[in-house]
């Protein structure tokens, strides 16, 4: 068992027969279990409202979990004493009088644990039922997923219904991107390695480009996705601690609130949007009809549970800019979208001009571009100028070339392998803080209004394709492109 472990735990999942939980938890859950890295008297309750008996929801694990095991990770007998940790209770997370069921399963003298894998609509009714049902221990924690709340009022809501019951050192809040062992690289790059840093900042940096693509549309989860849509699924968290991460300041040490306390500078230092900024800096896209790895695919229109005129954007893109001796007039461009031609994340880090050419004018000469890519060939490139062997002097882009995969072949574990067992030992630097969550949406939410105050209707474009036109105009505006443009 890894240091830092409870001899007991429990861990109460709501929303345990969810999709987050059969895709991902309880996958993550079962490599924990066979690595032995879960206390041997840990047991896993996944709440919700089915009327499964304990037979009925195994099979349930089965069909819906184990696919998502990974065969090299699997085996039978391992997966078979993992399922005897799990079991089913039935609680409607609305109903105080289902919580006396919770009650009776769990045991005293033991860590409970509480993830709430449901929609934020619960979180509070959620924590009000738990407290008073009494169910909630002096060392109690509470995990919850993202996003939190819709805007900053309801993240404020959740923040305070949290903290009547947990203290701050018991809250924990998920944005799995930190989880990704590829992001905490970004981290040993910049911080452990000294030639980046007296460069890493204007005038020497000229801009950022960070994207996250997906190729998948919203398949089953159109029903939360259409009252979300991109920029707060995927901007308001996953992309912003991205961006904290490239611009912050070095955090004194490696704690986490050393950490956390950088990465909250960066968020207050975004430059707020007007209307104006707004109308011109953000684009907001929508996949239609298109072909994705030869396929047809239908449009977001067509996705089940999406009403007909719905107006939510799959795609967005937009200039932001942090407002710091570091990064003045240095614009990061974030970008990200469902349904496009590759699964992406990346972040690319372009570098000036040489500031004089010695070279003919013949010679073209490329900026330096550091390309970071955090998923799915996790690498990190630099590119240079070169001479091409032979007479005269003519020069081309090459790059140095690091490979993770090359370099470390032992298999990587999941972002959120990590961070549950980061969640079981009580370690918070890879969770955010209340005040990163609200500095967060306090930029994002005027721009969500914005949006409706303009009317917009997000701008169409092909799945299978980078999103629309807009998003490399919106790049030429600043003479500059996407990387996948050059
Ligand atoms: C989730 C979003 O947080 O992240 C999903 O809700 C998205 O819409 C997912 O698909 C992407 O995560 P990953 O780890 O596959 O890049």
């Amino acid at each position: 068992m890894l240091e830092g472990c409870p001899d007991r735990l429990d861990l109460v999942i709501f929303g345990g027969n969810g999709d987050l939980s059969m895709r991902k938890l309880l996958p993550a859950l079962y490599i924990c279990h066979r690595d032995e890295n879960l206390p041997a008297q840990g047991r896993i309750a996944c709440v919700g409202r089915n009327d499964f008996d304990d037979a009925a929801f195994l099979a349930f694990v089965e069909s819906q979990a184990r696919p998502f095991v990974d065969d090299s990770t699997y085996d039978e007998a391992v997966w078979k004493a993992f399922l005897k940790r799990l079991h089913f209770v039935r609680v409607d997370a609305t109903k105080p009088e289902d919580y006396a069921r919770l009650g009776d399963w769990l045991a005293p003298d033991t860590l409970r644990i509480f993830f709430l894998a449901t929609s934020s609509d619960l979180f509070i009714p959620i924590c009000d039922n738990l407290a008073a049902a009494e169910l909630i221990l002096k060392d109690s924690r509470l995990l919850l997923e993202k996003p939190l709340g819709k805007d900053i009022a309801s993240a404020r809501e959740i923040n305070a219904a949290a903290d009547r019951y947990f203290d701050e050192s018991r809250i924990y809040r998920i944005d799995h991107y930190l989880g990704k062992e590829t992001v905490q690289n970004l981290m040993a790059l910049r911080f452990g390695n000294s030639i980046f840093e007296p460069l890493w900042r204007a005038p020497t940096i000229r801009n950022v480009q960070i994207t996250v693509s997906e190729t998948v549309g919203v398949g089953t989860r159109g029903g939360f996705y259409d009252r979300a849509g991109a920029l707060r699924d995927m901007v308001q968290n996953h992309l912003l601690q991205l961006l904290c991460i490239v611009a912050m300041e070095p955090p004194a040490q490696l704690d986490s609130d050393a950490v956390r306390d950088e990465k909250i500078k960066v968020l207050r230092s975004l430059s707020p949007m007007s209307l104006a900024d707004i109308s011109r800096w953000t684009v907001r896209g929508q996949y239609a009809a298109g072909s994705e790895q030869g396929e047809a695919v239908p449009g977001y229109l067509d996705e089940k549970g999406i009403p007909a005129d719905s107006n939510t954007e799959t795609f967005v893109a937009l200039r932001a800019h942090v407002n710091t001796w570091r990064w003045a007039n240095v614009p990061f461009f974030l970008r990200t979208g469902k349904r496009m031609p590759q699964r992406v994340s990346e972040i690319v880090i372009n570098f000036a001009d040489v500031p004089y050419s010695i070279f003919s004018s013949q010679a073209i000469l490329r900026p330096n571009r550091l390309v970071i890519s955090l998923q799915r060939n996790e690498a990190v490139k630099l590119q240079m100028m070169a001479k091409v062997p032979g007479d005269g002097m003519r020069l081309k882009p090459v790059n140095l070339d690091f490979d993770f995969n090359d370099e470390f072949t032992s298999r990587r574990a999941d972002a959120y392998e990590r961070l549950l067992l980061d969640l079981i030992r009580g370690r918070q630097t890879l969770f955010i803080r209340r005040d990163e969550t609200e500095a967060a949406w306090s930029w994002v939410e005027p721009i969500l209004r914005g949006w409706q105050q303009l009317g917009d209707r997000p701008r169409p474009y092909n799945a299978g394709t980078w999103g629309p036109a807009a998003s490399s105009s919106l790049m030429a505006s600043e003479g500059t492109q996407w990387a996948e443009e050059l």
